[in-house]
């Protein structure tokens, strides 16, 4: 079987000394061999970036970042750039969070510009894709999920898709403690699976890692991963729990 990802987002959490305490009790409860079932990634907002890298290093974990701008450099108040990123240490950027979408305004088209500049400077994107509660209801949901793929991924070629993560989250499991059943979430892998093929060919949809994210916990989460094409979660509120994050890296059988 292959490995998992299991990624914490911390959003808007944790000033640098709390971030401290965090790493410090993962890196202490996260033993060796749970490193043989998956990759453990965390996101912490931009400015414990630093501080989370240098407790990093000598450990397995990985670390990513929560944003980026498109732009390389230059008079964008507020923004930060991949190569920021990169010198922050980071490996992974999340792209495309409903949250980001909600309150900030992010569109397909900007999130396509995101990871195409994160793909150019070798940050791994992990793009965000979900419905919401209403078009859920609706019955459009498979077609806005598939949109929201195709969208993202104008423009990129098979060759970039190498180390492509995927989240699947309805924005009406995010933070709600409702989280979809499996066999939601397995319907909507293979929607994500098929357009993949559909834009590419078979081989990029097998090796495109599809994580599921929508109120994972420690409780859940063995559920969640045996469902089937769930590759991993993204894991907000949980992630910030080092108890209920390590027993999530537990429950990967
Ligand atoms: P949640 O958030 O686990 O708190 O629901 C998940 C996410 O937004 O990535």
């Amino acid at each position: 079987m292959r490995k998992k990802l299991i990624a914490g987002n911390w959003k808007m959490n944790l000033n640098i000394t709390d971030s401290e305490v965090l790493i410090k009790k993962l890196t202490e409860g996260i033993h060796d061999s749970y490193f043989d079932k998956c990759d453990v990634l965390v996101c912490p907002p931009f400015t414990s970036l630093m501080v989370t890298h240098s407790l990093l290093r000598g450990t397995k974990i990985k670390l990513g970042a929560q944003n980026l701008h498109w732009e390389k450099d230059g008079a964008y108040t507020g923004e930060v750039s991949a190569t920021m990123l990169l010198s922050a240490g980071c490996e992974y950027v999340i792209i495309g969070h409903s949250e980001r979408r909600q309150y900030f305004g992010e569109t397909d088209e900007t999130v396509n510009k995101k990871i195409k500049k994160a793909l150019e400077n070798n940050l791994k994107p992990i793009l965000c894709v979900g419905e919401s509660l209403q078009q859920r209801e609706e019955g459009i949901f498979k077609l806005v999920v598939e949109n929201q793929v195709k969208a993202a991924l104008e423009g990129i070629t098979k060759e970039q898709m190498k180390d492509f993560v995927i989240a699947y989250e309805p924005v009406w499991a995010i933070g709600t403690g409702l989280n979809a059943n499996s066999d939601q979430i397995s319907e909507m892998n293979m929607i994500i699976g098929d357009t993949i093929g559909e834009l590419y060919d078979s081989e990029a949809a097998v090796s495109l890692l599809i994580l599921y994210g929508g109120s994972v916990n420690d409780k859940n989460s063995e559920e969640i991963f045996s469902t089937c094409g769930v590759d991993g979660a993204l894991i907000g509120g949980a992630s910030l729990k080092p108890e209920n994050f390590i027993n999530i890296i537990k429950s990967i059988k």
